[in-house]
């Protein structure tokens, strides 16, 4: 028996390092998934993964197009896949943009664009799954909603560390990871008696190619004096799509090594 048998697993953004990490183990724990991104060689990384696996479903979604959530639940409904764990997890991060040779400008640079575009994928795409979720699911059958935030969401950042790095902390970044920790207890009272929970997840710095130097600078404000491996983030993100969470609603799960703590 796996931790996740009878789990049916809806995911954002999949394709990234957290995601790809979260689909892998969950299938192995006997999830169905399904699993969406937008187009591109990451969501092709996926389906060459997994494809072949009857309880993996790809289907690409943008997050912050809001007639393409409209209808994303009844889609896959249709075809005999009812969600009863929904994981927000896409976001516009530092590592997204670092891959397409894009860095976040300078905080007295930043545009009302750049910094609105950050809030419609990370928050308002966040609010759309939850109130799709609500529309198409809630009430009736029970159901939990994790929702990815940061260690950076409740803490600032040390923005020393960044010095001369190719990527940086961006503050639409860090407001939009605690804005969904403010939806996630909305959320937990709103769906209180309805069989639906909601929770966050609150991963610290995770591990993907970063420099020596990097790695030396961040691994000074962890009690655990390292990067995280994706596995271990997913060890708790199971955790929480699992029944064995069941009790759990309103919270935030911190998993950082500590670097909240401090
Ligand atoms: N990696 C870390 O150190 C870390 C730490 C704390 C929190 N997180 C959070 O964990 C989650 C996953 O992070 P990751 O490290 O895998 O990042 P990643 O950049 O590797 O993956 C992010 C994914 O989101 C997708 N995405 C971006 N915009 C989208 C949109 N408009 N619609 C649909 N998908 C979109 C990207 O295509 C990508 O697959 C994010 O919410 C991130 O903020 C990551």
């Amino acid at each position: 028996m796996g931790q996740l048998d009878g789990r049916c697993v809806f995911i954002t953004g999949a394709g990234g390092v957290l995601g790809s990490t979260y689909v892998r183990r969950m299938l192995e724990d006997g999830a169905r998934v399904i699993a969406t991104d937008l187009a591109g060689s990451q969501a092709d990384a996926l389906v060459a993964a997994h494809g072949e696996n009857k309880r993996f479903l790809f289907h690409e979604l943008d997050v912050s197009d809001e007639a393409a959530i409209e209808g994303i639940f009844q889609t896959v409904m249709a075809d005999g896949w009812s969600p009863n764990v929904v994981l927000n997890n896409a976001a516009i991060t530092g590592e997204m943009l670092m891959g397409k040779g894009k860095s976040f400008p300078d905080f007295a640079d930043t545009s009302v664009e750049d910094f609105e575009r950050t809030l419609r994928t990370n928050l308002t795409g966040a609010f759309m799954i939850a109130r799709q979720m609500d529309r198409d699911i809630v009430g009736k059958y029970p159901a939990t909603l994790i929702n990815v935030a940061s260690m950076y969401a409740l803490n600032g950042a040390h923005h020393g560390i960044y010095e001369g790095m190719p990527f940086k902390n961006f503050s639409a970044y860090g407001v939009t990871k605690a804005g969904i920790h403010g939806l996630t207890v909305w959320l937990a009272g709103y769906w209180a008696g309805r069989q639906a929970t909601v929770n966050t997840i609150a991963p610290g710095a995770v591990f993907n190619d970063h420099s020596e130097e990097f790695q030396a600078r961040v691994s000074e404000l962890i009690m655990a004096n390292r990067m995280a491996q994706p596995d271990e983030i997913a060890d708790v993100m199971l955790f929480l799509a699992s029944e064995a969470a069941g009790y759990m609603t309103g919270q935030l799960v911190n998993v950082d090594g500590g670097f909240s703590a401090w």
